[in-house]
């Protein structure tokens, strides 16, 4: 298998490119729209044809790439049925499975960072998008966000995946790259909460700055990143 971490350094975003071997199909997950050459380069030099491309929610902090890359590739757009735009070519349901020839990529549906977030696991890769980061977890202040259903997606869904499992969020802020669900039960501070309302009050007191460019983000984003 092909499995590549990118980084975006402005946005300190994942970026995911996965695919069963040389010459084969392949997907990316959470494109950057600045990094899009960056993309199609590694494509070229590992010979793969990309069939697919997911964004886990709508993001406010960057601008995704899923537009430019099926403008260039022609592969399909995928997001989770609760993202409200047309703009996706395909909505994936809870439970759903992704393919790309040999791989299966189940769609886990993660709302409470936003009301649309989907996480997406590979055998034991988990793409958790903004539901949960290493020592920490996606912020809940806006785009339909709500601490108490992402309580649930996290306590009651990503945590009951086995220990073993590997954590890939999008974001990182501190140079971490990967951790495991093991690890993130014992150690995440967010995550050593008696109840779900120590947890929603725990969330509502982040005093967290809003994103540059939010608006803009949101926008483009509903689009694709076609604006
Ligand atoms: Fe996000």
């Amino acid at each position: 298998m092909i499995f590549k971490q990118l980084f975006d350094t402005k946005s300190s975003t994942y970026t995911y490119l996965i695919s069963s071997g040389k010459g084969r199909e392949a997907l990316i997950i959470d494109p950057v729209i600045e990094n899009v050459g960056e993309y199609i380069n590694l494509l070229e030099e590992l010979d793969l044809r990309l069939v697919k491309v997911i964004d886990t929610h709508i993001h406010a902090d960057h601008v995704t790439g899923a537009s430019k890359l099926k403008d260039i590739t022609k592969c399909t757009t995928i997001m989770g049925n609760h993202t409200p735009t047309d703009a996706v070519e395909l909505k994936v349901k809870d439970n759903e499975i992704v393919k790309i020839d040999k791989l299966s990529i189940r769609a886990i549906y993660t709302p409470g960072h936003t009301s649309d977030s989907f996480s997406f696991l590979m055998d034991k890769y988990l793409f958790s998008g903004d539901t949960l980061l290493i020592n920490g977890t996606g912020r809940t202040d806006f785009q339909n966000g709500n601490a108490k259903d992402a309580y649930n997606s996290i306590f009651n869904k990503l945590l009951k995946l086995p220990d073993e499992t590997l954590l890939y969020p999008a974001h990182d802020y501190k140079g971490e790259k990967v951790s495991t669900i093991g690890k993130e039960k014992k150690f995440n501070p967010r995550l050593q909460v008696k109840s779900v309302d120590e947890y929603i009050d725990i969330m509502s007191n982040l005093n967290l700055e809003k994103p540059k460019a939010l608006e803009f983000n949101v926008k483009s984003n509903l689009k694709l990143g076609s604006i």
